[in-house]
């Protein structure tokens, strides 16, 4: 009953609060998911817009970032950084491409085997687009599951992402597990940030065991490098 209710709560707020405008929500189209994902791993939304809309308008479809020039690619990707990503998103989509037709897995499982797709943007996509109820667990979601729960687990282990996984797959809403997620992210950039967080106005503070005993500071735990 009450991870229904933390279901509820999260999603109604979403539905009223999430930010509904950025570019790569308007629809749910795998491609528009999976470019805007792998763009956002390393940089931060607002730089991100400008370069989400112009790669969209150069290369508009799986099949035009098979085909693309490689000089005109990283010229998109100026200023981003880490190229590799780039050039292994257009490896995918010549994955993706057979007999000139796009043929898209539709689980986190398959989805893992393209190159420079891994288990959270797997996830991510898995759920936005083909609606199956997998958490996409990146740095937000370990501070938000962690406060929530109170788990200890040390995030710098390997095998913690598993847990936290397991977590978000029993807590993660069946019927809409893509806005779930991303319910999960924009928690985690503005009411669960790292700092200055505001547990006191969040939709989800009575859910929240670490703020009800105020130890919000000590979640997600990460051992010194
Ligand atoms: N950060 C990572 N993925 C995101 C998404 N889909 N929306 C907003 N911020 C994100």
């Amino acid at each position: 009953e009450k991870i229904h209710q933390f279901r509820k709560t999260l999603l109604n707020w979403y539905d009223q609060a999430g930010r509904k405008n950025l570019p790569w929500r308007q629809d749910q189209d795998p491609y528009h998911v999976w470019v805007s994902e792998i763009m956002l791993q390393q940089t931060q939304v607002n730089t991100v817009i400008p370069y989400y809309q112009r790669f969209m308008t150069l290369f508009p479809t799986v099949e035009a970032l098979a085909s693309a020039p490689e000089e005109q690619l990283l010229k998109a990707w100026e200023g981003l950084g880490y190229y590799s990503r780039v050039r292994n998103m257009q490896k995918a989509a010549q994955q993706l491409v057979t007999d000139g037709r796009v043929e898209w897995p539709q689980t986190m499982k398959e989805l893992e085997k393209l190159k420079g797709i891994g288990p959270y943007t797997a996830a991510a996509i898995a759920s936005i687009a083909f609606l199956e109820p997998v958490a996409a667990i990146d740095g937000n979601a370990f501070r938000v599951l962690a406060r929530l729960f109170k788990i200890d687990a040390d995030i710098r282990l390997p095998r913690t992402r598993q847990l936290f996984f397991e977590v978000g797959n029993q807590l993660i809403d069946p019927k809409r597990p893509g806005d779930f997620n991303q319910a999960i992210m924009d928690l985690g950039s503005s009411y669960m940030t790292a700092k200055n967080y505001d547990s006191e106005h969040s939709p989800v503070k009575a859910f929240n065991a670490a703020y009800q005993d105020g130890t919000e500071d000590f979640y997600p735990v990460k051992s010194k490098a």
